[in-house]
């Protein structure tokens, strides 16, 4: 049980006979600490879009963990990643997404330039060996993925994420509709889960669930072709419409047809469904530090579509307020299940085709996520 287990984490390298992450695992936050240093300040995660950083001054700013950060692009064309972070007393510089021709804090109006020097310092001309150098923004590593997406990592030793995955960015080029001419639309409210950030990624990992838990889903897709795949960082699933009326949405014969979902190391999903093209991508992360970050995600998305076009309301529908809480609730229940006392750990089911019952990308997730933790 729970509290009385030897603290093991047996990840076997063949998921036919390999348990799953135990519970304390999942609940721990002596394990999220870790997971800050081990797991996400040393990776990629997804910041926003090339296309809403067009022109100088647009940015973005990204929470990871405790962590804030900006992108922003530069008057002469470069994006730049900082902690946002004011070089003065601390407070954060921007929010959100947006335009700012300079970064201005707003406590004491310090401010800094687009390659994060300190610019003006009111009043600190005058304080006795004064050096603005000492005061630039801390720089935040960024790298744009697939043309289209920008990537940060807090580690300036990390490998760059195109050489870790250029072959993932090749993949969802290859198989997303149109994705030359998807572009970024409007960011969604973030989703608020109160599970772990590994069960909400466990459950996106498997479709095994889809014809018990997800009706609808397991209606337009065709389960019976649906396939799970396992490459080096990332994983995918894929799969097609099994008809045009269904009980998720009604889909267009001339319409796309297939369905992919594409998740990267540790935080970030690509995914899209039948009907007209598009792409959400996801960012899963824990909604803070300490026993609410260890029991609590949160889950934001970035669509993109076809400029101009008049989006699919039934499929959004479906997705927002059929597939998505379906989901949050399986995860939050799960949540519950792993504090439990008669809970320890579970096994996975693996078909060595990859067909929809196999939990293979779970094990892989695992498998990253021990060795990394060093368990
Ligand atoms: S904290 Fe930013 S100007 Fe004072
Ligand atoms: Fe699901």
């Amino acid at each position: 049980m729970n509290d009385t287990a030897v603290r093991a984490v047996d990840i076997d390298v063949d998921p036919a006979v390999s348990d799953t992450l135990p519970g304390w695992v999942y609940t721990d936050p002596e394990v999220l600490a870790t997971e800050r240093t081990r797991v996400f300040f040393r990776t990629w995660h997804y910041a926003g879009a090339t296309g809403e950083l067009r022109n100088a001054g647009d940015y973005v700013t990204a929470q990871l963990l405790d962590q804030n950060i900006l992108v922003m692009r530069g008057r002469d064309g470069v994006l730049r990643g900082f902690y946002n972070v004011c070089q003065h007393r601390a407070h954060e510089l921007l929010e959100g997404r947006g335009n700012a021709r300079v970064v201005t804090c707003p406590y004491h109006a310090w401010s800094y330039q687009d390659d994060g020097a300190l610019r003006t310092a009111r009043g600190a001309e005058k304080q006795p060996g004064f050096v603005a150098e000492r005061f630039c923004l801390k720089p935040v590593r960024v790298e744009v993925f697939a043309g289209k997406f920008v990537f940060f990592n807090l580690d300036p030793e990390a490998p760059a994420l195109a050489d870790i995955a250029g072959d993932l960015a090749a993949d969802i080029m290859a198989h997303t509709p149109e994705f030359d001419r998807l572009e970024p639309m409007a960011p969604k409210e973030p989703r608020v889960i109160r599970a772990n950030w590994k069960v909400v990624l466990d459950n996106f990992h498997e479709c095994y669930h889809c014809g018990p838990a997800h009706p609808a889903f397991a209606d337009i897709i065709d389960m019976a072709c649906y396939r799970t795949e396992i490459t080096g960082l990332w994983s995918k699933q894929h799969g097609r419409l099994a008809k045009l009326e269904n009980k998720a949405y009604p889909v267009a014969e001339d319409a796309n047809h297939a369905t992919a979902f594409w998740w990267l190391w540790p935080s970030t999903t690509f995914g899209f469904m039948p009907g007209d093209p598009g792409l959400s991508i996801s960012s899963t992360l824990p909604a803070g530090m300490g026993a609410e970050g260890v029991g609590v995600t949160r889950r934001r998305f970035f669509s993109f579509g076809l400029p101009g076009a008049v989006p699919d309301q039934a499929k959004l529908d479906y997705g927002a307020n059929v597939l998505g809480p379906e989901d949050v609730a399986i995860c939050e229940s799960v949540q519950r299940g792993l504090a439990s006392r008669g809970y320890s750990a579970g096994r996975f089911v693996h078909d060595p085709a990859g067909g929809q019952t196999t939990e293979a990308a779970v094990h892989h997730f695992h498998r990253l996520y021990a060795a990394a933790m060093g368990f």
